[in-house]
């Protein structure tokens, strides 16, 4: 047997990978699936999205499956429950930050809006001040 090869379990089934592997490569190679987001194989581990986190044996909390090499005798578990809370808890974070983002955009839309009516309006001499224009905005129905 070659030194570069090292023995782990995936999901309870044994299986041999190569030494300097990650766990990831080894598990797309068993064909048991980590959701991942900044991974790719052909790009350098930037392991940013936290998304392919899986559990490992006596391991305190899971860990990044891309940026994490295999070691003799690891015991992997991608779908256990630790795991799947992990993967959720990344998936639940990365919505909740992109809504915020999108929030933000849209409520700066809405002011960048709000700002260039105004000044239209101004340029027109049709209001003076924010209340003019708030009220001229109105009276027409035209809503907030
Ligand atoms: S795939 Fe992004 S941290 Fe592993």
């Amino acid at each position: 047997m070659s030194d570069d090869i090292v023995n782990l379990e995936v999901d309870g089934k044994p299986v041999e990978g190569r030494r300097g592997q990650m766990i990831i490569e080894v598990t797309d190679e068993v064909g048991a699936y980590v959701p991942r987001f900044c991974y790719h194989g052909k790009l350098s581990v930037a392991a940013n999205c936290r998304m392919c986190l899986v559990e490992v044996e006596k391991a305190p909390k899971p860990i990044p499956a891309c940026a994490t090499p295999i070691g003799e005798g690891m015991k992997v578990f991608t779908k256990s429950a630790k795991a799947i809370a992990a993967q959720k808890a990344t998936m639940e974070f990365l919505q909740l930050t992109l809504a915020a983002l999108v929030t933000d955009r849209a409520i700066q839309r809405v002011v960048d809006q709000q700002e260039f009516h105004h000044r239209t309006l101004r340029l027109f001499g049709v209001v003076g001040t924010g209340a003019d224009f708030h009220a001229v905005h109105y009276r027409r129905g035209a809503g907030g």
